[in-house]
């Protein structure tokens, strides 16, 4: 492999003009060089090449890139092969590496932890599928359980064999540094410094984070010893911190969009009996009760969790609180209760695939409603009780952010409770002005920050058609790659909202964006790369993406940070979007393209709720719907405030 130093060089030293100007004929036309696209057969030229970006662009046939790009299109060359082109062009001296796995393949010591992680995952499948004792032990136990195999594949699970250091042994084999095994917990050193597995004889759950690299794992055991722990599960590390990884969530998170809702289970076999029964919006807190960063971290995909509990009563009485937790959080939470003694995973089991889904979709209720209610049958007539009951539920409700959603359920506890609507809303606002007396003071919580002019960020959560190309006449999509464009061109570059509050485009963008979904395609892997990088503390630069390998990426990146304008004057009008000279007033071009964009969005959403308003019957329904339309107007209002157009009909 070559290593980076020498790509490094090779980027550097190649001028496009001359690696292009080997191959076609080049002509200065203003600010770029112009020939015939050897692409493509064409007598006019509409192919650009940018000195001072380092690419090409035929406007013809759409072709785009960097040097190493345009020699592996034109020769049809690997990319190494490209390098060593350009590397012997310039005499440059290619450096190859052949040290360790993680000398090669890492560029820091994270990667060399996820690379570890991925390795031990392979290694636990196979020794499962193809092991004479991962094959009798591990894969048998699944399969008397009732797991299906395409299950088993889908999760990557897997079987750590019986023995003190079997994983260890094989990755070093492997060239893998000691160092990460230790760091990722998959090892650990005993008194006389040898290392051991930490897993072993247990069947393995690989944990992803939502980008889906392997991060941690858990390992069940398969005896029945109550000595032995039913779970071992890996330690915190640098790329695995429990409080805000949700198992099954990468593999759940387009179906949780989908559907606009969120299953929440217990266990990792709940996650696996679920999606077996064709549900996949499920996640597990796995083992942790559920933290913030957790339910942030749904929100981020929908605003609606429906809670499934195993059916004995004290779990539910213990639960009950923390559930306060979400709403607090202003989703929607529901719940579905499985007979005593079943969790979702045994009920699954037992009634199978169709009749489970029928189950949860027929049993779900209002978690506020289903909670008064629980406490209500155990109270009894006890007057005392009940008032305990009263303080105990409006406080659940108290924790709504919303006030409209609040006093809806206000009117329900008061038919449910029989008590008079005024009395619990005065008990309300006690409790409101209560808590808000204790939010001015100064406060720890974390909070994604957010510019003071923007429109809630958790709003727009809501489906909309994914792009995978580039926009041509749809002007929805021209609002997309816009945002695409301010990413790319300026994500590493600090915006300076006053001399004090600065912030990096990039995040800035991320943060409020979170709501704005691009489901597949394309656009998906580079936001996905960008929170990816985000993560992991960096922020990918222009050329990151403009001098990437994946060829899809480097040609969109091109695409949107190339001004036509700059390159051909015909392109001014038609694309006009591009054509904003705007190294002077960034602020404001990075506001703008967030609120365009939201501003389509609403639009999308408003025609929606309408909808959902012509058909919807169910008067509680109708009252958060109507809810939704003033929210709706308000973000409408606050973006054309900005906007400073009329956009209210
Ligand atoms: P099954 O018994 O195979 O159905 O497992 P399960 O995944 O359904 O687990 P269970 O409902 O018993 O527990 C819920 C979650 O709590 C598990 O998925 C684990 O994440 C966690 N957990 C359970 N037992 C242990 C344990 O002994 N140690 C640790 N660290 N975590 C545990
Ligand atoms: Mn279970």
């Amino acid at each position: 492999m070559i290593n980076r130093e020498t790509i490094d060089k090779i980027m550097d030293t190649a001028r496009i003009e001359e690696v292009v100007g080997d191959f076609v004929h080049l002509k200065k036309r203003g600010t770029s060089l112009i020939g015939n696209c050897p692409f493509h057969g064409e007598k006019t030229p509409s192919f650009h090449v940018s000195v001072t970006k380092g690419i090409y662009k035929c406007f013809g046939c759409g072709k785009g890139g960097d040097s190493v790009r345009f020699i592996m299109e034109h020769e049809k060359y690997s990319y190494p092969e490209a390098l060593k082109f350009l590397a012997n062009k310039y005499n440059i001296e290619v450096e190859e590496t052949v040290e360790s796995v993680q000398d090669v393949e890492a560029q820091n010591a994270r990667e060399s932890l996820y690379i570890v992680s991925q390795f031990a995952a392979n290694y636990f499948e196979d020794q499962m599928w193809n092991s004479q004792e991962g094959k009798t032990i591990g894969l048998s136990y699944f399969k008397e359980r009732g797991f299906r195999e395409d299950i088993l594949k889908k999760f990557n699970l897997g079987y750590s064999p019986d023995v003190w250091d079997a994983l260890t042994q094989d990755a070093v084999k492997n060239k893998h540094a000691e160092e990460f095994l230790e760091k990722t917990g998959l090892a650990i050193r005993n008194d006389k410094g040898k290392l051991y597995d930490r897993f072993r004889g247990r069947v393995m759950f690989p944990i992803h984070n939502f980008t889906g690299r392997v991060i941690g794992f858990g390992g069940r055991t398969l005896k029945t010893d109550k000595n032995v722990p039913k779970y071992v599960n890996s330690p915190e590390s640098e790329i695995y911190h429990k409080s805000n990884v949700l198992y099954g969530l990468f593999h759940a998170k387009k179906a949780i969009r989908d559907q606009d809702n969120c299953y929440l289970v217990e266990g990792y076999a709940d996650v696996l009996s679920v999606h077996q029964a064709n549900i996949e919006n499920v996640v597990a807190s796995s083992g942790t009760s559920l933290t913030i960063e957790q339910i942030r971290l749904i929100g981020r995909f929908t605003q609606n969790v429906t809670i499934l509990y195993d059916g004995d009563a004290a779990g539910i009485k213990a639960s009950l609180r923390g559930l306060d937790m979400i709403l607090e959080e202003g989703l929607n939470v529901k719940v579905v209760s499985f007979p005593a003694g079943d969790d979702p995973d045994s009920y699954m089991h037992k009634v199978g695939a169709g009749a489970f889904k029928t189950y949860i979709e027929d049993n779900r209720k209002d978690f506020i409603l289903y909670k008064a209610n629980i406490l209500l049958a155990e109270a009894g007539n006890d007057p005392i009780k009940r008032a305990g009951i009263i303080r105990d539920i409006v406080e659940s409700i108290a924790k709504i952010p919303d006030n409209i959603k609040a006093s809806v359920f206000i009117r329900e506890c008061s038919s449910l409770l029989q008590i008079e609507e005024r009395v619990l809303l005065s008990e309300l606002n006690t409790m409101r002005a209560a808590k808000l007396k204790k939010a001015s003071a100064p406060q720890g919580r974390q909070q994604y920050q957010q510019h003071p002019d923007m429109p809630p960020a958790d709003f727009l959560a809501d489906d909309y058609e994914p792009i995978v190309e580039i926009p041509t006449s749809d002007e929805d999509k021209e609002q997309e790659m816009e945002i695409l464009r301010l990413l790319i061109a300026y994500g590493h570059e600090l915006v300076y909202w006053d001399e004090t509050d600065n912030m990096y485009i990039g995040s800035f963008i991320m943060q409020n964006l979170t709501d704005v979904v691009f489901k597949s395609g394309l656009l998906d892997r580079i936001i996905k790369h960008y929170w990816d990088s985000i993560e992991k503390g960096s922020l990918p630069t222009i050329n990151t993406f403009i001098h990437n390998e994946d060829k899809d990426v480097a040609n969109v990146s091109i695409n949107v940070t190339t001004s036509p304008y700059e390159l051909s004057p015909n392109w001014e009008n038609r694309h006009n979007i591009y054509v904003r000279h705007e190294s002077g007033h960034l602020k404001k071009t990075i506001l703008d393209g967030i609120y365009y964009l939201k501003k389509k969005k609403i639009g999308e959403i408003k025609k929606k709720v309408v909808n959902e308003l012509k058909t919807e019957t169910d008067p509680v329904n109708i009252d958060i719907i109507l809810n939704k339309c003033i929210l709706i107007k308000r973000v409408e209002m606050s973006i054309a405030s900005y906007l400073g157009n009329v956009i209210l009909e």
